[in-house]
């Protein structure tokens, strides 16, 4: 059976690492949230590169996995080449280039990408999807309010309307470049009336050539750098998920 490795700075992966398990249920799953790191998208490329190596050396080294799922954005645009030239015998996934390629197959007139500040300098969304009009804007308090366990739905919906507002008569898809923000979907679909695409919808569609269909089913074992209880809870109230994670320190 296939070992995937899949990291975030946090619990925004998780969006895409469900949607990955539903689709492909016969492969062990080892997810890391690099809590006491988060948020990565303010941080320098090279902050992010040394952070992210250190979670896929884990990986590699402890789970030996086969396949490593960039569930992060902002890892994806400035630390994927770097990585896959310290990890040559792993077929690593990102989420940019999946995500262009779906957008582009389903068609689109005029797009909205929002994402942490790291993924708009890095320009790879724009670069990927060229010859379209594509705005891109970055949305660092967004990252922090799916962190935030207290924050009220009422103020969650204020500050994405807030940040979106200026766009929602522009565009007619709006593409989440960041996994943290599909769990603002119920936010975002209040106010706009567009296609809305997440990061896993690109990533499965690239893994139906690696992964083989069969009837086994894996095991889970999600892990954080930052406090275990709390990101149970978090996955309690933000997935309605009862899943032990175990704390490891990197
Ligand atoms: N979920 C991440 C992304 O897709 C990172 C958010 C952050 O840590 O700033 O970019």
């Amino acid at each position: 059976m296939l070992n995937i490795g899949v990291i975030d700075s946090g619990i925004g992966g998780l969006t895409v690492l469900f949607d990955v398990i539903k689709s492909y249920p016969n492969c062990n799953y080892f997810y890391i949230g690099d809590n006491k790191n988060c948020p990565y998208g303010e941080k320098s490329a090279t902050q992010i590169k040394n952070l992210s190596l250190r979670l896929v050396k884990y990986l590699v080294d402890e789970k030996k996995i086969d396949i490593l799922i960039i569930a992060c954005n902002s890892i994806s645009s400035t630390s994927t080449s770097y990585l896959k030239k310290q990890f040559k015998n792993i077929k690593i996934i990102e989420t940019v280039e999946p995500t262009a390629s779906y957008v582009k197959q389903i068609g689109f007139n005029k797009a909205l990408v929002i994402a942490t500040k790291a993924t708009v300098d890095s320009k790879m969304y724009v670069n990927s999807l060229e010859g379209h009009t594509v705005y891109q804007k970055a949305c660092p308090k967004f990252v922090e309010i799916v962190e935030d366990i207290n924050i009220t739905n009422k103020l969650k919906d204020e500050i994405v309307k807030d940040e979106l507002d200026e766009y929602l008569n522009k565009v007619d898809t709006i593409i989440l470049g960041c996994t943290h923000f599909p769990l603002l979907i119920k936010s975002i679909e209040k106010i706009f009336k567009g296609k809305i695409i997440k990061s896993s919808e690109g990533i499965i569609l690239k893994l139906s050539d690696l992964i083989p269909t069969t009837n086994q089913k894996g095991l889970l074992k999600i892990y954080t750098t930052g406090n275990n209880v709390l990101f149970e809870n978090k996955l309690k109230k933000m997935f309605g998920k009862t899943v032990k994670t175990e704390n490891i320190d990197l």
